[in-house]
């Protein structure tokens, strides 16, 4: 496990807030294998070193996996000004949990949420992205052209995207919908990718992460990822 900050590991077993850790630091109060540590920045490794509190050892946070169908309206912080609902909250659990990456509010399906920030890090970085698959409700009618453009990867903002996968779904006059598979996560990449082609997104869901899936999982619920699918994520994302 990679060396972290005093502070987080103290605030992540619910010690205090990071801040107020930084402070109970200082002070003098924290020990890291019987040696006081009052000066920062200071790391450790949870899950070896041990570390005291006004002597009182600490319990490092369990590591803990959820995959969540997160439903409309239902943001991906843990912090928002504005008080909407956040997917954490969806989640029960003990733990500080986290969203891995994002899903706009309008966008509904699969997100992973973890306290492993080791984790997180890894399957957020261009080198590891697993592939990503959504189902995505349009307006009107899609066209061959449309699709071939998406396959080959369209210039957004950041630079060209890479190549996709594009099943279609259904295809009617009022409204089609297709499968995109992509490995990226550039913000609101898809629906600003279908946009530079023409389409109107009427609905947007993240069925599929890598291997896992969104079967079984009703909107608004969410279940612990298996021991097999902690193991998956962190092999595809070794070096
Ligand atoms: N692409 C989007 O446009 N939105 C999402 O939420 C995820 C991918």
């Amino acid at each position: 496990m990679a060396e972290q900050r005093l502070q987080k590991v103290l605030a992540a077993a619910g010690v205090d807030s990071r801040r107020n850790c930084e402070e109970l630091i200082l002070s003098g109060v924290v020990q890291v294998n019987r040696k006081v540590v009052d000066e920062l920045p200071a790391f450790v490794d949870p899950e070896k070193d041990v570390i005291t509190v006004h002597g009182r050892k600490i319990q490092a946070a369990q590591k803990v996996y959820f995959l969540l169908n997160k439903p409309k309206g239902v943001i991906c912080t843990n912090r928002d000004p504005q008080g909407r609902k956040k997917a954490i909250d969806l989640v029960r659990t003990r733990e500080r949990i986290f969203c891995v990456g994002r899903l706009d509010a309008d966008t509904t399906g699969l997100i992973i949420l973890t306290n492993d920030s080791e984790l997180a890090n890894r399957l957020a970085h261009p080198r590891y992205e697993l592939s990503k698959t959504y189902v995505v409700g349009i307006k009107g009618q899609i066209a061959g052209e449309q699709i071939e453009k998406i396959k080959k990867g369209i210039w957004l903002a950041e630079g060209k995207t890479g190549k996709a996968s594009v099943k279609i779904l259904k295809s009617g006059h009022m409204e089609s919908s297709v499968e995109v598979t992509i490995r990226q996560g550039l913000n609101r990449q898809v629906r600003r990718t279908l946009a530079r082609v023409g389409l109107r997104v009427k609905s947007l869901t993240r069925t599929r992460i890598g291997k896992l899936t969104i079967r079984g999982l009703g909107v608004g619920t969410f279940r612990p990822l298996t021991k097999t699918e902690v193991a998956y994520l962190k092999k595809t994302t070794q070096d």
